[in-house]
Protein backbone atom coordinates (compact mmCIF):
# COMPACT_ATOMS: atom_id res chain seq x y z
CA UNK A 1 0.00 0.00 0.00
CA UNK A 2 1.31 3.71 -1.21
CA UNK A 3 1.74 5.74 2.28
CA UNK A 4 4.02 8.07 1.05
CA UNK A 5 1.83 10.82 -0.49
CA UNK A 6 0.24 13.90 0.87
CA UNK A 7 -2.35 16.37 -0.71
CA UNK A 8 -0.45 17.87 -3.78
CA UNK A 9 0.48 14.34 -5.03
CA UNK A 10 -3.54 13.59 -4.78
CA UNK A 11 -4.06 16.66 -7.05
CA UNK A 12 -2.11 15.03 -9.46
CA UNK A 13 -3.79 11.73 -9.25
CA UNK A 14 -0.52 10.00 -8.23
CA UNK A 15 1.80 11.48 -11.18
CA UNK A 16 4.43 13.18 -10.15
CA UNK A 17 3.96 16.67 -12.26
CA UNK A 18 0.39 17.95 -13.57
CA UNK A 19 2.41 17.49 -17.33
CA UNK A 20 2.65 14.06 -17.17
CA UNK A 21 -1.13 14.05 -15.60
CA UNK A 22 -2.05 15.68 -18.35
CA UNK A 23 -0.52 13.91 -21.01
CA UNK A 24 -2.50 10.91 -19.69
CA UNK A 25 -5.55 12.47 -20.14
CA UNK A 26 -5.74 13.67 -23.81
CA UNK A 27 -7.54 10.45 -24.34
CA UNK A 28 -10.44 11.57 -22.37
CA UNK A 29 -10.12 15.28 -23.70
CA UNK A 30 -10.48 13.67 -27.29
CA UNK A 31 -14.17 11.90 -26.55
CA UNK A 32 -15.29 15.24 -24.30
CA UNK A 33 -14.37 17.29 -27.01
CA UNK A 34 -15.91 15.07 -30.08
CA UNK A 35 -19.50 15.51 -27.72
CA UNK A 36 -19.71 19.02 -28.71
CA UNK A 37 -19.73 17.96 -32.53
CA UNK A 38 -23.56 19.18 -32.88
CA UNK A 39 -23.03 22.64 -31.54
CA UNK A 40 -19.95 22.86 -33.51
CA UNK A 41 -22.14 21.46 -37.00
CA UNK A 42 -24.70 24.13 -36.24
CA UNK A 43 -21.89 26.51 -35.88
CA UNK A 44 -20.86 26.12 -39.33
CA UNK A 45 -24.23 25.82 -40.50
CA UNK A 46 -24.74 29.47 -39.47
CA UNK A 47 -21.49 30.62 -41.52
CA UNK A 48 -22.92 29.88 -44.91
CA UNK A 49 -21.70 33.20 -46.51
CA UNK A 50 -17.49 32.77 -45.83
CA UNK A 51 -15.35 32.22 -48.38
CA UNK A 52 -12.50 32.68 -46.42
CA UNK A 53 -10.86 32.10 -43.23
CA UNK A 54 -8.08 33.51 -41.22
CA UNK A 55 -6.09 31.77 -38.14
CA UNK A 56 -5.12 33.93 -35.29
CA UNK A 57 -3.27 32.26 -32.16
CA UNK A 58 0.62 31.88 -30.15
CA UNK A 59 2.84 29.24 -28.97
CA UNK A 60 1.25 25.99 -29.29
CA UNK A 61 -2.28 27.47 -30.49
CA UNK A 62 -0.58 28.72 -33.25
CA UNK A 63 0.63 25.24 -34.39
CA UNK A 64 -3.20 23.57 -33.56
CA UNK A 65 -3.86 26.76 -36.12
CA UNK A 66 -1.63 25.53 -39.00
CA UNK A 67 -2.97 22.36 -38.59
CA UNK A 68 -6.28 23.84 -39.17
CA UNK A 69 -5.39 24.86 -42.57
CA UNK A 70 -4.10 22.22 -44.02
CA UNK A 71 -7.39 20.33 -42.98
CA UNK A 72 -9.29 23.49 -44.36
CA UNK A 73 -7.69 24.00 -47.82
CA UNK A 74 -7.54 20.41 -48.59
CA UNK A 75 -10.91 19.01 -47.64
CA UNK A 76 -13.63 22.04 -46.71
CA UNK A 77 -11.09 24.37 -50.45
CA UNK A 78 -11.53 27.20 -48.12
CA UNK A 79 -8.78 29.48 -48.72
CA UNK A 80 -7.09 29.83 -45.56
CA UNK A 81 -4.36 31.89 -43.85
CA UNK A 82 -2.68 31.33 -40.37
CA UNK A 83 -1.47 34.34 -38.69
CA UNK A 84 0.66 34.49 -35.57
CA UNK A 85 -2.01 37.10 -32.73
CA UNK A 86 1.37 39.64 -32.30
CA UNK A 87 1.79 40.16 -36.05
CA UNK A 88 -1.65 40.38 -36.54
CA UNK A 89 -2.25 44.01 -35.91
CA UNK A 90 0.22 44.45 -39.30
CA UNK A 91 -1.85 42.66 -41.75
CA UNK A 92 -5.33 42.09 -41.46
CA UNK A 93 -6.59 44.85 -43.80
CA UNK A 94 -7.89 42.56 -45.95
CA UNK A 95 -10.82 41.29 -44.02
CA UNK A 96 -14.32 41.03 -44.66
CA UNK A 97 -17.39 40.11 -43.88
CA UNK A 98 -17.18 36.49 -46.10
CA UNK A 99 -13.85 36.19 -43.38
CA UNK A 100 -14.43 34.16 -40.46
CA UNK A 101 -11.51 35.04 -38.28
CA UNK A 102 -11.26 31.76 -35.82
CA UNK A 103 -8.93 32.67 -32.85
CA UNK A 104 -7.65 30.06 -30.62
CA UNK A 105 -6.47 29.95 -27.16
CA UNK A 106 -6.52 27.83 -24.57
CA UNK A 107 -6.54 30.72 -21.57
CA UNK A 108 -8.59 33.09 -23.91
CA UNK A 109 -7.13 35.46 -22.19
CA UNK A 110 -4.06 35.71 -23.96
CA UNK A 111 -3.20 39.80 -24.56
CA UNK A 112 -2.27 39.64 -28.14
CA UNK A 113 -5.32 37.34 -29.19
CA UNK A 114 -7.67 39.60 -27.19
CA UNK A 115 -5.89 42.76 -29.39
CA UNK A 116 -6.35 40.87 -32.55
CA UNK A 117 -10.58 39.63 -31.90
CA UNK A 118 -11.04 43.01 -31.17
CA UNK A 119 -9.52 44.08 -34.80
CA UNK A 120 -10.89 41.33 -36.18
CA UNK A 121 -14.36 42.38 -35.03
CA UNK A 122 -14.56 45.22 -37.20
CA UNK A 123 -14.51 43.27 -40.25
CA UNK A 124 -15.07 39.79 -40.31
CA UNK A 125 -16.91 37.16 -38.41
CA UNK A 126 -14.74 35.95 -35.32
CA UNK A 127 -14.97 32.51 -33.78
CA UNK A 128 -12.97 31.81 -30.59
CA UNK A 129 -11.62 28.23 -29.74
CA UNK A 130 -10.78 28.51 -25.86
CA UNK A 131 -10.43 26.28 -22.83
CA UNK A 132 -11.37 28.40 -20.17
CA UNK A 133 -15.42 28.75 -19.39
CA UNK A 134 -16.02 32.64 -19.69
CA UNK A 135 -12.43 33.72 -20.45
CA UNK A 136 -12.41 37.24 -22.13
CA UNK A 137 -12.34 36.01 -25.84
CA UNK A 138 -15.36 33.86 -25.46
CA UNK A 139 -16.89 37.34 -24.42
CA UNK A 140 -15.85 39.41 -27.22
CA UNK A 141 -16.35 36.45 -30.01
CA UNK A 142 -19.55 36.17 -32.35
CA UNK A 143 -19.19 32.81 -31.96
CA UNK A 144 -17.51 30.32 -29.36
CA UNK A 145 -16.59 26.72 -28.90
CA UNK A 146 -14.79 25.35 -25.63
CA UNK A 147 -12.20 22.32 -25.99
CA UNK A 148 -13.18 20.06 -23.09
CA UNK A 149 -9.98 19.14 -21.73
CA UNK A 150 -10.55 20.37 -18.14
CA UNK A 151 -8.18 22.59 -15.81
CA UNK A 152 -4.72 22.36 -17.28
CA UNK A 153 -1.44 23.58 -14.74
CA UNK A 154 1.21 22.94 -16.16
CA UNK A 155 2.52 25.72 -18.65
CA UNK A 156 3.20 23.71 -21.30
CA UNK A 157 0.07 23.41 -23.05
CA UNK A 158 -0.86 19.47 -23.81
CA UNK A 159 -4.49 18.39 -23.09
CA UNK A 160 -5.33 21.38 -24.27
CA UNK A 161 -3.53 21.30 -27.79
CA UNK A 162 -5.51 17.66 -28.67
CA UNK A 163 -8.90 19.34 -27.52
CA UNK A 164 -8.06 22.49 -29.94
CA UNK A 165 -7.03 19.82 -32.58
CA UNK A 166 -10.68 17.84 -32.22
CA UNK A 167 -12.53 21.12 -32.74
CA UNK A 168 -10.30 22.17 -36.07
CA UNK A 169 -11.01 18.45 -37.11
CA UNK A 170 -14.59 18.56 -36.83
CA UNK A 171 -15.04 22.03 -38.14
CA UNK A 172 -13.45 20.80 -41.31
CA UNK A 173 -15.26 17.63 -41.46
CA UNK A 174 -18.56 20.24 -40.96
CA UNK A 175 -17.51 22.64 -43.40
CA UNK A 176 -16.48 19.95 -46.20
CA UNK A 177 -19.96 18.72 -45.31
CA UNK A 178 -21.99 22.30 -45.69
CA UNK A 179 -19.66 23.79 -48.09
CA UNK A 180 -18.33 21.93 -50.28
CA UNK A 181 -21.15 19.38 -50.06
CA UNK A 182 -18.84 16.32 -49.72
CA UNK A 183 -20.40 14.44 -47.03
CA UNK A 184 -18.38 11.33 -47.82
CA UNK A 185 -15.00 12.92 -46.44
CA UNK A 186 -16.63 14.73 -43.54
CA UNK A 187 -18.66 11.25 -42.59
CA UNK A 188 -15.25 8.99 -42.58
CA UNK A 189 -13.63 11.47 -40.83
CA UNK A 190 -16.54 11.36 -38.31
CA UNK A 191 -16.64 7.97 -38.06
CA UNK A 192 -12.90 7.52 -37.95
CA UNK A 193 -12.12 10.36 -35.07
CA UNK A 194 -14.25 7.69 -32.91
CA UNK A 195 -11.02 5.80 -33.38
CA UNK A 196 -8.34 7.99 -31.72
CA UNK A 197 -9.11 8.00 -28.02
CA UNK A 198 -8.85 4.23 -27.76
CA UNK A 199 -5.43 4.93 -30.56
CA UNK A 200 -4.02 7.47 -27.96
CA UNK A 201 -4.00 5.31 -24.78
CA UNK A 202 -2.28 2.64 -27.08
CA UNK A 203 0.62 5.05 -27.51
CA UNK A 204 0.62 5.71 -23.93
CA UNK A 205 1.09 2.13 -23.06
CA UNK A 206 4.89 2.40 -24.77
CA UNK A 207 5.76 5.05 -22.52
CA UNK A 208 8.71 2.99 -21.11
CA UNK A 209 9.98 3.17 -24.28
CA UNK A 210 10.19 7.22 -24.45
CA UNK A 211 11.22 7.04 -20.96
CA UNK A 212 14.79 5.04 -22.64
CA UNK A 213 14.84 7.31 -25.25
CA UNK A 214 14.97 10.19 -23.03
CA UNK A 215 17.51 8.65 -20.87
CA UNK A 216 19.47 8.25 -24.63
CA UNK A 217 18.74 11.53 -25.71
CA UNK A 218 19.21 14.04 -22.85
CA UNK A 219 22.24 15.50 -23.51
CA UNK A 220 22.84 17.03 -26.81
CA UNK A 221 22.05 20.47 -26.93
CA UNK A 222 20.32 21.17 -30.39
CA UNK A 223 17.92 18.88 -31.93
CA UNK A 224 15.96 18.83 -34.88
CA UNK A 225 11.74 18.06 -35.86
CA UNK A 226 11.29 17.10 -39.09
CA UNK A 227 7.31 16.60 -41.20
CA UNK A 228 5.84 16.97 -44.34
CA UNK A 229 2.06 18.49 -44.86
CA UNK A 230 0.15 17.51 -42.01
CA UNK A 231 2.84 16.29 -39.63
CA UNK A 232 4.56 19.72 -40.29
CA UNK A 233 3.15 21.72 -37.31
CA UNK A 234 3.15 18.28 -35.24
CA UNK A 235 7.13 18.72 -35.67
CA UNK A 236 7.21 22.34 -35.15
CA UNK A 237 5.10 21.78 -31.37
CA UNK A 238 7.17 18.61 -30.88
CA UNK A 239 10.17 21.24 -31.15
CA UNK A 240 8.33 23.69 -29.04
CA UNK A 241 7.66 21.02 -26.05
CA UNK A 242 11.13 20.49 -25.96
CA UNK A 243 12.26 23.87 -25.94
CA UNK A 244 9.74 25.15 -23.18
CA UNK A 245 10.72 22.42 -20.19
CA UNK A 246 14.04 20.66 -21.37
CA UNK A 247 15.92 24.20 -22.30
CA UNK A 248 17.35 22.24 -25.00
CA UNK A 249 17.38 24.20 -28.16
CA UNK A 250 15.22 22.76 -30.86
CA UNK A 251 14.02 23.67 -34.38
CA UNK A 252 10.37 22.36 -35.87
CA UNK A 253 11.30 21.96 -39.95
CA UNK A 254 9.51 21.46 -42.84
CA UNK A 255 11.36 18.38 -43.85
CA UNK A 256 11.60 19.75 -47.51
CA UNK A 257 13.26 22.91 -45.97
CA UNK A 258 16.16 21.06 -44.64
CA UNK A 259 18.67 21.44 -47.58
CA UNK A 260 18.03 25.38 -47.56
CA UNK A 261 19.81 26.18 -44.73
CA UNK A 262 19.93 23.78 -41.60
CA UNK A 263 21.49 20.94 -43.48
CA UNK A 264 24.68 22.86 -42.55
CA UNK A 265 24.06 22.33 -38.68
CA UNK A 266 23.70 18.29 -39.05
CA UNK A 267 26.53 16.38 -37.87
CA UNK A 268 26.56 13.36 -35.50
CA UNK A 269 26.02 15.40 -31.81
CA UNK A 270 22.55 16.54 -33.35
CA UNK A 271 19.38 14.50 -32.96
CA UNK A 272 16.75 14.33 -35.64
CA UNK A 273 13.16 13.63 -35.31
CA UNK A 274 11.72 12.41 -38.23
CA UNK A 275 7.94 11.90 -38.21
CA UNK A 276 7.17 9.63 -41.10
CA UNK A 277 3.28 8.61 -40.93
CA UNK A 278 2.68 6.58 -43.90
CA UNK A 279 0.54 8.90 -46.69
CA UNK A 280 1.37 11.19 -49.67
CA UNK A 281 4.54 12.65 -47.46
CA UNK A 282 6.34 9.59 -46.84
CA UNK A 283 7.88 8.84 -49.46
CA UNK A 284 9.45 12.46 -49.83
CA UNK A 285 10.48 12.38 -45.94
CA UNK A 286 12.53 9.03 -46.21
CA UNK A 287 14.70 10.98 -49.13
CA UNK A 288 15.37 13.98 -46.31
CA UNK A 289 15.80 10.90 -43.88
CA UNK A 290 18.73 9.72 -46.00
CA UNK A 291 20.07 13.29 -46.20
CA UNK A 292 20.38 13.56 -42.80
CA UNK A 293 21.70 9.91 -42.31
CA UNK A 294 24.91 11.03 -44.88
CA UNK A 295 25.69 13.94 -42.12
CA UNK A 296 26.24 11.23 -39.70
CA UNK A 297 22.70 13.10 -37.66
CA UNK A 298 21.34 10.63 -35.50
CA UNK A 299 17.60 9.80 -36.33
CA UNK A 300 14.68 8.98 -34.10
CA UNK A 301 11.74 7.95 -36.20
CA UNK A 302 8.32 7.98 -35.41
CA UNK A 303 6.53 5.52 -37.74
CA UNK A 304 3.83 3.10 -38.43
CA UNK A 305 5.96 0.94 -40.73
CA UNK A 306 8.70 0.25 -38.48
CA UNK A 307 10.25 -2.90 -40.85
CA UNK A 308 11.04 -0.23 -43.54
CA UNK A 309 13.44 2.09 -41.26
CA UNK A 310 14.84 -0.97 -39.74
CA UNK A 311 17.12 -1.42 -42.17
CA UNK A 312 19.73 0.94 -40.79
CA UNK A 313 17.88 4.38 -41.88
CA UNK A 314 17.62 5.55 -38.21
CA UNK A 315 19.11 4.86 -34.73
CA UNK A 316 16.04 4.52 -32.78
CA UNK A 317 12.32 4.05 -34.13
CA UNK A 318 9.35 4.55 -32.35
CA UNK A 319 5.80 3.00 -33.50
CA UNK A 320 2.67 4.44 -33.90
CA UNK A 321 -0.21 1.62 -34.25
CA UNK A 322 -1.68 1.76 -37.19
CA UNK A 323 -4.98 0.93 -36.47
CA UNK A 324 -7.14 3.77 -38.50
CA UNK A 325 -5.96 1.94 -42.11
CA UNK A 326 -3.37 3.15 -44.31
CA UNK A 327 -5.30 5.58 -45.84
CA UNK A 328 -6.10 7.54 -43.05
CA UNK A 329 -2.78 7.69 -41.00
CA UNK A 330 -1.35 10.86 -42.52
CA UNK A 331 -4.89 12.67 -42.07
CA UNK A 332 -4.86 12.20 -38.29
CA UNK A 333 -1.09 12.04 -37.58
CA UNK A 334 -1.24 15.27 -35.76
CA UNK A 335 -3.43 13.62 -32.98
CA UNK A 336 -1.15 10.76 -32.78
CA UNK A 337 2.59 11.49 -33.31
CA UNK A 338 2.32 14.15 -30.89
CA UNK A 339 1.83 12.36 -28.11
CA UNK A 340 5.35 10.76 -27.61
CA UNK A 341 6.92 13.82 -28.67
CA UNK A 342 4.91 15.43 -25.49
CA UNK A 343 6.72 12.36 -23.58
CA UNK A 344 10.04 12.36 -24.90
CA UNK A 345 9.83 16.50 -23.71
CA UNK A 346 8.59 15.51 -20.08
CA UNK A 347 11.29 12.77 -19.86
CA UNK A 348 13.83 14.54 -21.04
CA UNK A 349 13.51 17.14 -18.86
CA UNK A 350 13.13 14.99 -15.60
CA UNK A 351 16.28 13.10 -16.72
CA UNK A 352 18.37 16.76 -16.93
CA UNK A 353 16.53 17.11 -12.94
CA UNK A 354 13.68 19.79 -14.02
CA UNK A 355 10.83 20.54 -12.50
CA UNK A 356 8.10 20.41 -16.46
CA UNK A 357 5.50 22.13 -14.49
CA UNK A 358 6.94 25.08 -13.82
CA UNK A 359 10.03 26.29 -16.62
CA UNK A 360 11.47 29.04 -16.17
CA UNK A 361 10.65 32.74 -17.94
CA UNK A 362 7.47 30.85 -18.86
CA UNK A 363 3.54 31.79 -17.44
CA UNK A 364 0.68 29.60 -18.51
CA UNK A 365 -1.05 32.75 -19.77
CA UNK A 366 0.58 35.77 -21.39
CA UNK A 367 -1.57 39.18 -20.52
CA UNK A 368 0.75 41.33 -21.66
CA UNK A 369 1.61 42.10 -25.43
C1 LIG B 1 2.01 30.88 -23.29
C2 LIG B 1 1.98 29.42 -22.83
C3 LIG B 1 1.92 28.48 -24.05
C4 LIG B 1 0.73 28.85 -24.91
C5 LIG B 1 0.75 30.32 -25.33
C6 LIG B 1 -0.54 30.75 -25.97
O1 LIG B 1 3.21 31.16 -23.92
O2 LIG B 1 3.13 29.13 -22.06
O3 LIG B 1 1.78 27.15 -23.60
O4 LIG B 1 0.73 28.04 -26.05
O5 LIG B 1 0.91 31.15 -24.18
O6 LIG B 1 -1.53 30.67 -24.98
P1 LIG B 1 -3.06 30.60 -25.27
O7 LIG B 1 -3.70 30.59 -23.90
O8 LIG B 1 -3.44 31.83 -26.03
O9 LIG B 1 -3.32 29.34 -26.02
Amino acid sequence: IETNWNEDMAEKAGYDHFMLKEIHEQAITVENTLSVKEEIENIVKDLKSIKRICFVACGTSYHAALTGKYLFENYAHIPTDVILASEFGYSFNSLDEETLTIFISQSGETRDTIDAIEMAKEKSKTLAIVNVLGSQATRIADYVIYTQAGPEIGVAATKTYIGQLICIYLLAAFFSKHHLKDEVFANTLLRKINLIPKLIEKILENEDEIKDLSLKYKYPPNFFYLGRGLAYPTALEGALKLKEITYIHAEGYAAGELKHGPLALIDYCVPVVVLLPKGDSYKETMNNLSEVQSRGGDIIAFTSDVEDLSDQKAQDVFEIPNDLGEEFEELFAPLTYIIPLQLLSYYISIYRGLDPDHPKNLAKCVTVG
